[in-house]
C-alpha cells in the first residue's frame, strides 16, 4: 500500500471508512490526529485495530488525545501489535515490563540520549516496528516531540544518490550513544551484550514496499561496505567518500517538509511506525519535569 497524501486531498480531513474513527492530517507529509477513538476499546476490536494499522501505515505517526488509560490498557493495546522489548539502559515499569520509563526530572542525570534524531534501537538486528508513547506528566511549556518521514526523504533523493546508496550497509551501535558516559568497563559490558547491528541503507518496508532512507544520526556510525575500488582509488578517498556520504544522508531528518511536531498534554498518545521514521524529543524544558511511558514493539529484521 502506498498513497500519496497530497494527491488525495479528501484525506486531510475524513472520517474513516471502515469505524467512527475521525482523521486530521497534521502535515502534507506526515502525522495525522485521531478523534472518537479510546485505545483501550481498541485492543478488544479487530475492526478499529485493523483500521488504526491502516492509518499508523498511512501516516506513519498518529496521535490520540485524552486517553486516561490504565498502564495494563497501554501495554494491552500495544500487545495487539506484537511482542514488547525492555530498553537495556531505559529502565521499565517494576509492574509493567515491556513499558519502558522515560522519566527526566530537575535531579535527572544530564546524559541526553532523545534530543537527537533517531530511529529506536536500530543498535539491535530486529529493531522495534513501532512505539507507542504515552505522557504522563508534561512541563508546563516546551518537550515537544518531533517526527520525520524516512519513505519521503528517501523519494526526494537526487537519482544519482539513489543509485550510489543502493548496495550500500551501516554499522549501528549502542556504544557511542547510550555507552558514552559510562565508565569504559561498564561501556564496553554494553556493546559485548548488545553487538553493533548491520542494515541496509535503504531499507524496505515489510508491509508497503516502501523504500525508508534507513540510517540515523544516534545510532549510524559508517558503512560496511563503501571501500571498494569502485568509490575508493587510494586512502584518501575514504574520508569524502563515506564520511561526507553519511552525513548528507544523516541530515536528510532536518529538512522541515518531512517532519510533524507534536505539542503534548497528559495523557496524549503517539504511536509510531518505527521502520519508516524519526524522532527527536525537543528538550528546550528543563529544570521541569517530563514524564513519558513507551512500549517498544518487537519488529522484523530489515531488508
Ligand atoms: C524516544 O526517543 O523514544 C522518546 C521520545 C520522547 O520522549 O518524546
Amino acid at each position: 500500500m502506498t498513497q500519496d497524501r497530497r494527491a488525495a486531498p479528501a484525506l486531510m480531513r475524513a472520517t474513516s471508512r471502515a469505524t467512527s474513527i475521525r482523521v486530521e492530517a497534521l502535515t502534507g507529509t506526515i502525522g495525522a490526529e485521531l478523534f472518537d477513538v479510546h485505545l483501550g476499546a481498541v485492543a478488544e476490536d479487530d475492526d478499529l485495530l485493523a483500521e488504526v494499522r491502516r492509518l499508523l501505515l498511512q501516516y506513519r505517526v498518529i496521535f490520540f488525545r485524552d486517553q486516561d488509560i490504565t498502564r495494563a490498557e497501554h501495554v494491552a493495546f500495544a500487545r495487539r501489535f506484537g511482542e514488547l522489548e525492555d530498553h537495556p539502559v531505559v529502565g521499565s515499569h517494576p509492574d509493567h515490563p515491556g513499558l519502558v520509563q522515560i522519566y527526566k526530572t530537575p535531579e535527572s542525570p544530564p546524559e541526553r540520549n532523545e534530543n537527537s534524531w533517531h530511529t529506536d534501537a536500530t543498535w539491535r538486528d530486529v529493531p522495534p516496528m513501532g512505539c507507542v508513547l504515552r505522557c504522563v506528566e508534561c512541563p508546563p511549556v516546551g518537550g515537544d516531540t518531533m517526527w520525520v518521514d524516512m519513505v519521503e526523504a528517501y523519494r526526494q533523493l537526487p537519482e544519482d544518490i539513489k543509485a550510489k546508496i543502493e548496495p550500500l550497509r551501516a554499522r549501528h551501535g549502542i556504544e557511542a550513544s547510550f555507552g558514552a558516559a559510562m565508565p569504559i568497563e561498564k561501556r564496553l559490558a554494553l556493546k559485548e551484550k548488545y553487538p553493533d547491528a548491520e542494515h541496509p541503507v535503504v531499507r524496505t518496508h515489510p508491509e508497503t514496499g516502501e523504500k525508508i532512507l534507513f540510517v540515523n544520526g544516534s545510532f549510524t556510525t559508517h558503512f560496511v561496505n563503501y571501500n571498494t575500488p569502485a568509490n575508493v582509488r587510494f586512502g584518501l578517498d575514504k574520508a569524502p567518500g563515506s564520511t561526507q556520504l553519511l552525513s548528507y544522508l544523516v541530515s536528510q531528518a532536518n529538512i522541515p517538509e518531512y517532519q510533524v511536531r507534536f505539542r503534548w498534554r497528559k495523557n496524549s498518545v503517539a504511536f509510531w511506525d518505527n521502520r519508516s521514521t524519526q524522532h527527536y524529543a525537543v528538550m528546550d524544558y528543563p529544570p521541569c519535569h517530563r514524564k513519558m511511558e513507551r512500549a517498544a514493539i518487537v519488529g522484523d529484521r530489515p531488508f
